[in-house]
């Protein structure tokens, strides 16, 4: 009889071959409870992450600015639905997940705690919050758990559309008037430090970071992906000709990278922990959305019920 840890071994053996563990395989329990409490969180982060820019639907400036903002908040619509999908495979129930996020119990990402205010900020938040999402994206296309990464797949796809619509509206603004170039800087100086808190925690203050590296859960360190996301925004705000709020981000030669100043630790615990300026407000909708389709699940459910007693009754 085998025992566990020759599974273990043969698991983690599985994952330095850079093979994929499926739905049917043997995993350790807390590999499983690590993915569904990742991939939960972040499905809720999608669909959470709707909300400040549905706000803006109704008010985009164009009916081509509204075409594309309405694609991209059904994209991630989408997202939220494959990531559910995922971490159902993993043991829980699409129920238990809802009631997680209602209860408070489940994060999203604490980037969706604050407000858009302007036009401005739905460009900022396509340039900077789905630019921070496609580096951490990008790298869990090769994640260890198959489901997962082949969802990421597709998303990545869609993100780098959502990128590229929110950096088209803040070019064009800012190569219109001093107010609107003024606008995109005010948007930039408010969404800026948040979307670097998007990372996470910094290597050194992220106790489950040591494993999730070793089971290729993730595949690159937050304070990794974070330098990634600096190298690769500080060009494209010169070519917008803003700056970035930060007086201490320079390039630095010895290192190859972008030096930046220190994130803002507690603002960003703050919003984690239900204190950011929409917490509140952001899962009010969420629970009022969830009561106001009961009746759709109820007829769903009530129709399933009779096509099953008929398909019953044409058997006997
Ligand atoms: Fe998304
Ligand atoms: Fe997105």
């Amino acid at each position: 009889m085998e025992n566990v840890n020759s599974f273990e071994e043969r698991f983690q053996q599985k994952i330095d071959n850079e093979e994929k563990i499926e739905a049917r395989d043997w995993m350790p329990e807390a590999y499983r409870k690590t993915l569904i409490r990742q991939i939960s969180q972040h499905a809720h982060s999608e669909i959470v992450g709707m909300l400040p820019e549905g706000n803006f639907i109704t008010r985009a400036p164009s009916l081509k600015r509204k075409l594309a903002l309405l694609a991209k908040v059904q994209d991630e619509a989408g997202h939220g639905l494959y990531l559910y999908s995922a971490t159902e495979t993993l043991g829980i129930s699409r129920d238990e997940l809802i009631d997680q996020l209602h209860s408070g119990k489940a994060k999203y990402s604490s980037i969706f705690n604050y407000p858009t205010l302007t036009w401005s900020d739905i460009g900022a938040i396509g340039w900077l919050v789905d630019g921070a999402a496609i580096m951490n994206q990008v790298a869990l296309c090769r994640t260890s758990y198959g489901p997962y990464a082949r969802a990421m797949v597709r998303i990545c796809k869609e993100e780098s559309f959502h990128q590229r619509q929110g950096y088209d509206i803040l070019l064009t603004m800012c190569n219109g008037t001093a107010e609107q170039k003024e606008m995109v800087q005010d948007s930039v100086n408010r969404w800026w430090w948040p979307s670097l808190m998007m990372f996470g925690p910094s290597d050194s203050d992220s106790p489950h970071s040591a494993q999730s590296l070793k089971w290729k859960v993730k595949r690159l360190s937050n304070d990794e992906l974070r330098q990634r996301f600096v190298d690769m925004t500080v060009p494209q705000a010169e070519i917008l000709g803003i700056t970035l709020p930060d007086p201490l981000l320079k390039y630095n030669e010895s290192r190859g990278h972008y030096d930046f100043g220190e994130i803002d630790w507690e603002e960003f615990r703050q919003v984690v922990s239900g204190n950011g300026p929409c917490n509140k407000e952001r899962l009010q909708a969420r629970v009022k959305a969830h009561e106001e389709g009961n009746w759709v699940r109820e007829a769903a459910s009530a129709y399933a019920e009779k096509m099953k007693s008929k398909s019953l009754a044409s058997v006997a």
